[in-house]
């Protein structure tokens, strides 16, 4: 071992443990969309970015095997609030959530979920997570999508064992068009909430490039995106102040519920 590395080894802090998602002291929520493209990874890096901003310890789990996430977090600069970046690996797709860990103090964490989940899959990973964050974008395709996708979430031995609250995303929206009409109507409909409506912009497609979030820019040219946050961050304060983690299920005791 050369005097670098040993003094390296000197300075370094400890690992911090490892724990299962399920015994995490934290309030984990779920990006989740089975419709690729709705905004899944925009909204789980700018929901890091802005939670990170309140030093509390902030957890991104990339669960999608492109693995944007992670890359997101790689590219984060080191002045910026830290955002720890979790990947699963992509050889082990089939790895269900009741082996995920991440580091014991997490205060939140943000799952990037994968396209195109449905089934058993879909109930494990509702299951290890608090929250729901659906986003939706504003097009007749992508509602369509998306109502029968929230409709197989509330169906999900999951959500009828114990609802989860939900929020919509109303992601990439221009206003007055036919299309945001049409979604109004649609989250009204469905008494899910819709704290946040994003517009289209490049200044989310330029944040991701830069490993930040909305919240990361103090220029008044992001003011309007930063304001576009805030009833989304209260909703996640709301429903996080309980002490949900005490009313968990126990994790891998489904057949205790099964009756
Ligand atoms: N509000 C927005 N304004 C402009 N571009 C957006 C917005 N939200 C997402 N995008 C872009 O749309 C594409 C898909 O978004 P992404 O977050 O990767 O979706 P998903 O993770 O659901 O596949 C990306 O290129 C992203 O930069
Ligand atoms: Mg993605």
């Amino acid at each position: 071992m050369d005097e670098h590395s040993q003094q390296s080894d000197v300075v370094k802090a400890p690992p911090e443990p490892l724990v299962a998602i399920q015994l995490l002291n934290a309030t984990r929520i779920l990006v989740i969309n089975s419709k690729g493209g709705a905004g899944k990874t925009t909204i789980a890096t700018n929901l890091a970015s802005w939670l990170s901003r309140r030093g509390e310890r902030t957890v991104l789990l990339d669960a999608d095997p492109q693995g944007s996430s992670h890359y997101w977090v790689s590219h984060r600069e080191q002045a910026l609030p830290s955002v720890h970046g979790v990947k699963i690996d992509n050889n082990s797709r089939t790895t269900r959530s009741f082996q995920w860990r991440a580091p014991k103090s997490t205060r939140w964490l943000i799952t990037d979920a994968p396209p195109g989940m449905n089934g058993p899959a879909l109930d494990d990973l509702l299951q290890d997570h608090d929250l729901i964050v659906v986003p939706v974008l504003a097009s007749d395709i992508d509602i369509r999508a998306s109502a029968r996708f929230i409709g197989e979430l509330l169906l999900t031995q999951s959500m009828r064992r114990k609802r989860r609250p939900i929020a919509v995303v109303a992601n990439r929206v221009k206003q007055h068009t036919k299309a945001w009409e049409r979604l109004q109507k649609f989250l009204l409909s469905l008494n899910i909430p819709y704290p946040a409506t994003l517009r289209d912009t490049q200044n989310y497609v330029r944040a991701y490039a830069e490993g930040r979030g909305v919240a990361d820019y103090p220029q008044q040219s992001h003011e309007r995106d930063r304001d576009d946050w805030q009833t989304l961050l209260c909703w996640l304060d709301a429903q996080g102040s309980g002490d949900q983690w005490l009313q968990r299920e126990e994790p891998n005791k489904s057949v205790a519920y099964a009756g």
